[in-house]
């Protein structure tokens, strides 16, 4: 295969009492039925919240599995829950082993490689990274071994978190640390990565849409499928939209391109629990 196409959604967040999203879903669906791209990633958010049960979770399941084309998944903090941070120690819904395997036991493993088109692909759950879990250890064990077998391949890195907002050592604040992947298992990811050909870090999470490279790599932020979040809670980083990633990945290079579903439409946070009119 000379060629690898390869379509991110990202913060999906579906659940069937959220119509709305549903709708963003459906009209992605369009657009992948036209495109068949080889393989859809979802870099997590997948249900709107996993760990209250597993409705979302099957009914997230459920839709992904009528899309026209293979899908891998990767857990979001809406998934499994979300990770301690220095500067954040008791998160509102903290990861816990159980609701990972929940997630495990509907979207299979929540970390992966594979290889096409003469690059190396590896899928990460991000929300057991400083939990303390044992597998956060598992996972950084099996990473430096399937980092160690790329031998030169461009490595393309999938999470659901951003490794930071512009550089490894930005400090945590208060008020952004559950944002991106929590010290110190940054430090010590962003260590691991530094001995490979890394080329690409596509995160979700954010829901906006952002693209800058930091020292020859890649940072693509996915934004939601379904929904934005507001100024009044959120702030302005990249673009508040709706949206989808295609990437066409060849042996020497690949290209990003940032876009839209047809009908796609930016529904706002507020506008999932407002009353029917
Ligand atoms: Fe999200
Ligand atoms: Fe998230």
């Amino acid at each position: 295969m000379t060629e690898f196409r390869l379509t991110q959604i990202s913060d999906t967040h579906l659940a069937r009492r959220l119509p709305l999203l549903s709708d963003n879903f459906a009209k992605l669906s369009d657009h992948l039925d036209a495109t068949r791209p080889d393989l859809v990633v979802n870099t997590g958010d997948v249900a709107f919240d996993g760990p209250a049960g597993p409705e979302d979770l099957e009914f997230a399941r459920t839709l992904h599995e009528a899309l026209p084309v293979p899908c891998r998944y990767l857990p979001g903090n809406h998934d499994i829950g979300d990770n301690p941070t220095q500067a954040c120690p008791n998160p509102k819904q903290a990861v816990t082993e159980k609701d990972r395997q929940a997630f495990i036991s509907v979207f299979g493993d929540d970390r992966w490689r594979f290889e096409a088109a003469g690059w190396c692909f590896v899928g990460l759950n991000s929300l057991v990274m400083n939990s303390g879990l044992i597998s956060e250890a598992e996972q950084f064990d099996w990473l430096a071994c399937e980092l160690a077998s790329a031998n030169g391949k461009p490595v393309a890195l999938f999470l659901h978190k951003p490794l930071f907002l512009n550089a490894p050592d930005d400090p945590e604040l208060a008020a952004t640390a559950i944002r991106y992947v929590p010290m110190p298992a940054r430090r010590r990811l962003v260590e691991m990565l530094r001995n490979v050909n890394l080329r690409l870090v596509a995160s979700g999470h954010v829901h906006q849409r952002r693209d800058f490279t930091y020292r020859g790599v890649r940072h693509v932020w996915a934004p939601s499928t379904g929904f934005v979040i507001p100024d009044r809670m959120q702030d302005v980083i990249g673009i508040k939209e709706v949206g989808l990633v295609e990437y066409r990945f060849q042996p020497d290079g690949f290209e990003v391109r940032h876009l839209r579903a047809p009908g796609q439409a930016d529904v706002w946070l507020d506008d999932l629990f407002a009353p029917a009119t």
